[in-house]
């Protein structure tokens, strides 16, 4: 059996790096920074990283269900989430994730969209 994406980049520990790191940005960044005011980051960071270890094949945390009843009041629009599903792009590649790797992160989270944005 082949390791999952989860084991071949390190487990918790380097996930939560990259996740830190997307924060970071998002935080920098007009469109999606605003959003994150009021919010308590060191919580979101951790869940942001089970989040992201789930999509790499590590334990799953999150269901769609979930993930709609969190974003359903944050009157989240489709620049938000493409400004972010931009932003972790950018931060994987930094991280150096094979190529393949970024691509099947990108297609789990783009395929949420129906769950976040909310102001069509
Ligand atoms: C596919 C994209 C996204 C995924 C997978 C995702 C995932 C998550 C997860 C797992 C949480 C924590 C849930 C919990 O508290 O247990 C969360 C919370 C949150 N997300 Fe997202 N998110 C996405 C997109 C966005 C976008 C585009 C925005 C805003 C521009 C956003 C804003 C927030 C905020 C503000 C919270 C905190 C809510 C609170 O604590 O009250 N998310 N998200």
């Amino acid at each position: 059996m082949s390791a999952t994406m989860f084991d071949r980049y390190g487990g918790f520990g380097s996930v939560h790096r990259v996740v830190l790191s997307f924060y970071d940005k998002l935080l920098d960044s007009d469109v999606v920074g605003p959003y994150f005011d009021d919010i308590d980051m060191p919580a979101l960071v951790d869940h942001q990283t089970k989040f992201i270890s789930q999509v790499m094949g590590g334990p799953v945390t999150y269901t769609n269900k979930v993930l709609d009843q969190v974003h359903r009041n944050l009157d989240i629009d489709q620049e938000a989430f493409d400004e972010m599903a931009d932003i972790l792009e950018r931060t994987l590649q930094e991280f150096d994730f094979r190529a393949d790797d970024v691509r099947t992160i990108m297609a789990d989270i783009k395929s949420r969209q129906p769950y976040i944005v909310t102001n069509k």
